[in-house]
């Protein structure tokens, strides 16, 4: 465990020691690793605002942005410590916890748009999966996007023989692990924060990502080709720590479920623009080629990865996999 999450956890069980009489506010810290300009970033700065109007300031919210706080790899535990009080990792980071199910997002082409997200998020799955992070001591709250995400690299991506002996930076996650040998390519699992000097000195030479987090950490700085593949799904689980969120006054966990409800309308409504400007912004800085890649050659790349699906199934959960499939329709799209 990193020290600095044990001396966090400490400070903060200091902290709560407080007399009740002067009554400070009760501070929920949430920490996350984007940049501020993103789909979650912003949603963060979003729930923020509310919940401190919303409770007249007897909750003040703490966002630390980029990694400031907890990278990749500490996060999750901190939180089950109680050294922040709310997340929102990607799904894919789920996987860390034991918990391989969230994984099921990471299948490549198993949304075709966001109706299909939908179904399995606003729905019973979405649901389901969530609760399984109560026995982590966790408790999760809302889904919230970033994007469809597309393949970035140091050479252009046409065809799948392109990403043959790539190495590839991956989230922690078993499914884009298979995802990228189903390509040829080799992947490594990096933090998020260390990925773009991974890139820059060469330890890596490709990554996927939404438009958003590759231009905010200046990561088509120092790829010059990008693909937009929307190849795979990107997205997030708001998680607070559980005995915190239960000790809390009923009232004011009542108008934090209100702000976050609000925040997660807001993070989903703001997504696809906050990538499409990224993705303008990399236009116009010309540091990188995009290429759109043909019919065809999205289709050879999507024949290529759909084997991943049935090598992931004992990961995931066949049942799991049999109801997303009949909750999105994928199971009638298949060859
Ligand atoms: C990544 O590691 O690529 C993403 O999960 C970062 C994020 O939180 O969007």
């Amino acid at each position: 465990m990193p020290l600095r999450v044990v001396m966090a956890a400490s400070i903060i069980a200091c902290g709560a020691a407080t007399p009740q009489s002067r009554q400070p506010p009760i501070v929920v810290k949430f920490s996350h690793v984007v940049a501020v300009d993103t789909p979650k970033g912003r949603a963060a700065e979003h729930f923020k605002r509310r919940a401190e109007a919303l409770t007249s300031g007897r909750v003040r919210v703490e966002v630390y942005p980029d990694g400031s706080l907890y990278e990749d790899g500490e996060e999750l535990e901190a939180l089950q410590l109680g050294a922040v009080q709310m997340l929102a990792p990607s799904l894919s980071k789920f996987g860390q916890l034991g918990i391989g199910q969230f994984e099921v997002f990471d299948l490549p082409f198993v949304f075709a748009d966001y109706p299909q997200l939908r179904a399995v998020t606003e729905g019973p799955i979405g649901r389901k999966l969530l609760r399984e992070l109560e026995v982590k001591g966790l408790r999760g709250l809302a889904y919230w996007d970033n994007g469809f995400k597309s393949f970035s690299a140091t050479r252009p991506l046409r065809g799948v023989a392109d990403f043959r002996g790539l190495r590839v930076r991956v989230q922690s996650s078993a499914v884009l692990e298979a995802q990228m040998r189903a390509l040829g390519a080799l992947p490594q699992v990096i933090g998020f924060s260390d990925t773009r000097a991974a890139l820059r000195d060469g330890i890596v030479e490709g990554t996927e990502n939404p438009i958003s987090n590759l231009v905010s950490q200046r990561m088509h700085e120092v790829q010059g080709h990008l693909t937009l593949t929307r190849h795979g799904y990107l997205g997030y689980a708001v998680v607070v720590n559980e005995r915190f969120w239960d000790a809390l006054p009923g009232d004011l966990r009542r108008k934090l479920e209100q702000a976050l409800d609000e925040s997660t309308a807001f993070a989903n409504e703001i997504a696809r623009a906050n990538n499409d400007e990224h993705l303008a912004r990399l236009r116009e800085s010309g540091a990188t080629d995009v290429y759109t890649p043909t019919e065809a050659e999205r289709l050879a790349l999507r024949d290529a990865l759909l084997p991943v699906h049935r090598q992931m199934e004992a990961r995931i959960g066949k049942e799991l996999l049999r109801d997303v499939y009949a909750a999105t329709g994928f199971d009638r799209q298949v060859p």
